[in-house]
């Protein structure tokens, strides 16, 4: 029986933690046995924001490979790969870019809030403009059924969706249109107890040390009223007891959100716990990753292999494509 096809990506633009690993990763490895997946570096879509400083996206692409490998990704039994090495993917690009009004891609929520967010970058090209186009390309050429995405990417999923029929109504019906395959997770949050991010410093890497994540979590904000440890807390007001959701057992979230409650627990006592369970879910990974560091010919024949896999399926949608288009 042929699986359906499943396609996902992580853009290049820093290293992956803990938030991609529960938010994303762990969800494509349960998907791996059931659907025909396709896993892949977004490094064109690190160059969107990027552009201007690309002295780490090199190291970036690498960290993401080995933690995709490192979280349990099956080169036997899913295709990964990178987007810049499967060139059809800006050749899609390109001929969608004909038939997609500009402002379907201005009204995308994502397009201003960005730009807001990132206001020390220059991002009035065009070439960030089309960041959803080019995801569109991605997904379309493998005529993926579904893409796993966090909420966030719902908006540009529909323009994707919109790209595909309109392309399908202009010269011939080639592309299925994807579906979102929505990844329920509660957001991670950070040190800070803002939402977990690269962009605030408040992210814990996978490819931190045991010591590093040990200290990010000691200095872990807390509930800001439990001063002392005689102060009773509130733990759902705590971050830390937001990871404990996440990563602790059903007694020892209740362990500690009593011993929060009456103040019979300290807050050291408490992340004490926290860096147990954290380092649990993290042991395996930080193996898998010296493992694969140290074996730069296994990961290249892994992405390689990949790769020359995405580029054979790429291709045949392509000359379809060419094909209804008139170009051949
Ligand atoms: N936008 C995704 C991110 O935020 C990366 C991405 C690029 C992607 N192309 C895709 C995701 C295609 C799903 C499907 O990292």
């Amino acid at each position: 029986m042929n699986k359906e096809r499943v396609l996902s990506g992580m853009q290049s633009s820093g290293k992956l933690h803990l938030g991609n690993l529960v938010g994303a990763l762990q969800n494509w490895v349960k998907l791996q046995d059931k659907y025909d997946c396709y896993y892949f570096v977004a490094d064109w879509h690190g160059l969107t924001t990027g552009y201007a400083d690309t002295s780490s996206i090199k190291e970036y692409t690498k960290d993401i490979l080995i933690n995709f490998l490192a979280a349990g990704l099956d080169p036997e039994k899913c295709t990964i790969f990178i987007q810049s090495r499967v060139i059809e993917h800006a050749e899609l690009h390109l001929l969608l870019s004909m038939v997609t009004p500009v402002g379907w891609l201005e009204r995308v929520p994502t397009y201003k809030e960005k730009q807001i967010e990132l206001q020390d970058r220059d991002l009035s090209t065009y070439g960030f403009l089309g960041y959803p186009l080019l995801q569109t390309a991605d997904i379309i050429i493998y005529r993926a059924k579904y893409v796993p995405v966090g909420i966030d990417q719902v908006p540009h999923l529909e323009i994707s969706r919109e790209i595909a029929r309109r392309f399908n109504y202009l010269y011939k019906e080639v592309f299925p249109e994807p579906e979102a395959l929505l990844t329920e997770f509660p957001k991670v949050v950070g040190t800070d107890g803002r939402k977990m991010s690269k962009s605030y410093d408040n992210a814990i890497y996978l490819s931190d040390d045991p010591k590093v994540v040990e200290q990010k979590i000691k200095t872990m904000v807390t509930d800001p009223a439990r001063v002392k440890k005689t102060d009773p807390g509130t733990p759902e007001l705590s971050p830390v007891f937001h990871l404990h959701k996440i990563f602790s057992s059903e007694e020892e979230q209740q362990e500690v959100a009593k011993g929060c409650r009456t103040a019979g627990m300290g807050c050291i006592d408490c992340k004490k716990i926290l860096i147990k369970n954290v380092f649990k879910a993290l042991e395996p990974i930080w193996k898998k990753r010296n493992e694969l560091m140290n074996n730069t010919f296994l990961l290249n024949d892994i992405v390689d292999k990949g790769t020359n896999k995405a580029k054979k399926v790429a291709g045949d949608t392509m000359q379809l494509v060419r094909k209804a288009i008139g170009l051949y």
